[in-house]
């Protein structure tokens, strides 16, 4: 079998600050301890630019590793789509360790959360985790193959609620203000697909509210109830993006290791879409100004709405003409603008009111080249 070329010279694109303080890795206050990426490569959890590790030896049985895919080799399109998801991936794990602090240090949040599903911590922090192995793991293989890979650290600039639990340190995200997209809710439910142009209405109007308390609460207040919700339709928003935003991507990469990340990371935001979608479904009717959730259960044979409904419905999907499948919707063409449309979308919601135009410019940057990839 041949060998691949791996990639050796660095991809175009923005260079971005060298790392500096970590305020990523500070977040260590499960109640139950999960594997952890980076101990699993034996090293500190509190590194600062991951994939070290993997030089040496590690590099040697990653090329072996390359080699037994097959004869294909990482082209510059398929580090660029590797850089635009290391960038989203440390977008993700910023938001989430947000939804962490919060959802164990904050009473009145997790008192809201714990409504829905007392498990609701547990699962928060071990997306949170999941998500940080993800960053890690995409920047630790742009090393491995001699790529560079991506740091945010620079624009990590946004205040801090100041709520109880949340640390006091520069992040990425704003949750404070956020507009959250909840067509997804109908999307799964109906048998049309954007795939083919069609649209869907939103299921609940979360228009400018926070998702995180941005000072203390009363517990059990609808207030705090109100935010928790808002949080709980937004987990499953970021997800079912990641879950329609990797297969996207995939049918654009050339290697076939690096296809197995994006089918596999893909894979891990399918699980949390389908755990958020459920647990939003428990979110308890409230209304307080500015927002108001429904109660659940009047939705009963709303096939569109009804809140158990939550595998995906068959839909069309290749072509109107074959039968309807139960799919992730949207899978974008790969022609399409992927990388851009994910961004724009998560600008449009707010998650990043605040961020400097450095910033805006540091994102278009990687989701352009990682639009400009092309199968060959
Ligand atoms: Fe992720
Ligand atoms: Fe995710």
């Amino acid at each position: 079998m041949q060998s691949p070329t791996i990639l050796a010279s660095r991809a175009p694109g923005p260079t971005v600050a060298a790392n500096e303080g970590d305020n990523r890795a500070t977040f260590r206050s499960q109640p139950v301890a999960r594997r952890s990426f980076l101990r699993s490569l034996g090293i500190g959890a509190t590194l600062l630019v991951p994939g070290f590790a993997l030089l040496g030896g590690r590099r040697e049985a990653l090329a072996q590793a390359l080699a037994e895919s097959g004869p294909t080799v990482v082209t510059q399109g398929d580090v660029a789509i590797l850089r635009f998801l290391a960038a989203a991936e440390l977008l993700e794990q910023d938001l989430w360790q947000q939804y962490s602090e919060l959802a164990d240090g904050n009473p009145a949040f997790k008192e809201g959360l714990a409504v829905l599903d007392e498990d609701m911590n547990q699962y928060i922090f071990d997306n949170t985790d999941d998500e940080l192995s993800h960053a890690d793991f995409l920047n630790a293989f742009l090393i491995a193959i001699g790529a560079q890979p991506v740091n945010l650290d620079a624009f990590r600039t946004l205040p801090s609620s100041q709520a109880t639990g949340a640390q006091q340190i520069g992040r990425l995200t704003n949750l404070m203000n956020l507009t959250v997209d909840t067509s997804w809710w109908i999307r799964y439910r109906s048998t049309d697909s954007p795939d083919f142009g069609d649209t869907f209405p939103q299921f609940i109007d979360i228009v400018n509210r926070p998702a995180i308390p941005l000072q203390d609460l009363p517990v059990g207040s609808d207030e705090a109830q109100a935010v928790a919700n808002t949080a709980a339709f937004h987990f499953g928003t970021i997800e079912q993006g990641g879950t329609s935003l990797y297969p996207s991507l995939a049918l654009k990469v050339n290697d076939l290791t690096v296809l197995k990340i994006l089918l596999g990371i893909g894979g891990s935001e399918v699980n949390h879409f389908a755990i958020w979608h459920d647990k939003a479904g428990n979110a308890p009717e409230v209304k307080v100004p500015g927002v108001s959730f429904p109660d659940m259960k009047s939705f009963e044979g709303d096939e569109l709405r009804q809140k158990n409904l939550i595998m995906p419905e068959p839909c069309k999907f290749v072509s109107p003409q074959l039968p309807q499948c139960s799919v992730i919707r949207p899978v974008m063409s790969p022609r399409g603008a992927v990388a851009a449309a994910a961004l724009n979308g998560l600008r449009g919601s707010g998650l990043f009111s605040g961020q400097s135009n450095s910033f805006f410019s540091t994102m278009n940057d990687l989701a352009q080249a990682a639009d400009n990839a092309v199968r060959r």
